[in-house]
């Protein structure tokens, strides 16, 4: 495969292909019609991409492409759960459409068929790849706790807010990529330059995801703009509004924090990121992180591997609108 849309649309009907029960309803139809909401499927993609570099074929990497984007459905579901979130994809969540209750339980259910995934692969391969999503996993739980115990720290620094990053979003990119290097036989180091590369695109992915919270276009977002706001997370945006704030003495940041969460706190919020610079400086903070995701590409180039569709996706994902 060469281009991007082939990759979606296969891993598109293979996500449609997969089995689950039908009794009881409430079990298996939240799963399904969320995974029918479509996504951009990045990560499997990711695999998809990395085993072929590896020489390994779609049909042998899909089961790890799976895996991957099971369970990052299934962490999608609680995280919505979490963050009280109305919408997801353009739909209402599991927990409005149903209850948490059932959402809870379908998030489990996926969690158990990402599993049933790795368990296809032959025994001199499956230890090493659940291994490392096994790590992975508990690194995505890591950070989401994090996540959460921030909303009500008063204090964040930059750099825990890039450890939180990094594992609630990031590793889960290099783990996408390091199965379909595992799957080709790759050494460790081999594993590592791949993994590298997802982390560094991982951490700018989700800076962009807190930048397009607040100024995402609504009609093409598909989540809840200034859910963020809401939810008191310590985004970038926030961090460094903050920083901006204390230098300059800019009293504005201190109303903010004091407003009631509604919709004029989102528009007051939009307006003060933006005048204060912290709009600009996430993006500047962003840009990095790409950069050294092109670093690690190129050094992954001179090693021989060919990057061409790595370098797409990456590019594909940093002009994105959902
Ligand atoms: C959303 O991930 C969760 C984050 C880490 C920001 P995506 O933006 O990849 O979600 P889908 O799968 O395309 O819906
Ligand atoms: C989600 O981060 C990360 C995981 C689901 C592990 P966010 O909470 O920012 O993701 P969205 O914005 O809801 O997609
Ligand atoms: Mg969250
Ligand atoms: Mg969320
Ligand atoms: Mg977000």
């Amino acid at each position: 495969m060469n281009d991007l849309s082939q990759y979606a649309a296969y891993l598109e009907n293979q996500i449609k292909n997969l089995k689950l029960d039908d009794e009881p309803r409430n079990l298996f139809d939240p799963p399904r019609y969320f995974l029918s909401l479509g996504g951009k499927r990045m990560r499997p993609i990711l695999t998809l991409i990395s085993g072929e570099i590896f020489n390994i074929p779609k049909e042998e990497s899909i089961h790890a492409a799976l895996c991957i984007e099971l369970f990052h459905n299934f962490s999608l579901i609680h995280d919505d759960i979490m963050d009280e979130a109305p919408v997801r994809r353009g739909k209402p969540t599991v927990h409005i459409k149903w209850d948490s209750k059932t959402a809870i339980l379908c998030g489990d259910v996926l969690f158990v068929e990402a599993f049933k995934q790795l368990a296809k692969y032959p025994d001199h391969r499956f230890p090493l790849l659940l291994k490392r999503f096994n790590e992975t996993a508990i690194e995505v739980c890591q950070g989401q706790q994090f996540d959460m115990d921030f909303e009500s720290l008063p204090d964040v620094s930059e750099s825990e807010y890039i450890e939180m990053i990094r594992l609630k979003t990031s590793v889960l990119l290099g783990c996408a990529l390091e199965l379909g290097a595992i799957l080709g036989n790759q050494d460790e180091e081999a594993r590592r330059n791949l993994y590298g590369f997802g982390v560094s695109l991982g951490i700018a992915f989700q800076i962009q995801d807190d930048i397009l919270d607040l100024y995402g276009d609504p009609e093409l977002f598909g989540k809840q703009v200034g859910g963020d706001i809401l939810s008191n997370k310590k985004t970038l945006l926030f961090l460094k509004a903050k920083e901006i704030a204390l230098s300059t003495n800019d009293s504005r940041f201190d109303k903010l924090v004091q407003m009631q969460p509604a919709n004029d706190k989102i528009e007051f919020a939009k307006t003060l990121f933006e005048e204060i610079g912290a709009k600009n400086a996430s993006q500047q903070t962003m840009n990095a992180y790409y950069d050294q995701a092109m670093e690690n590409l190129q050094q992954l180039e001179q090693k021989g591997l060919r990057t061409d569709t790595l370098r797409e996706l990456a590019k594909f994902l940093l002009t994105r609108k959902l």
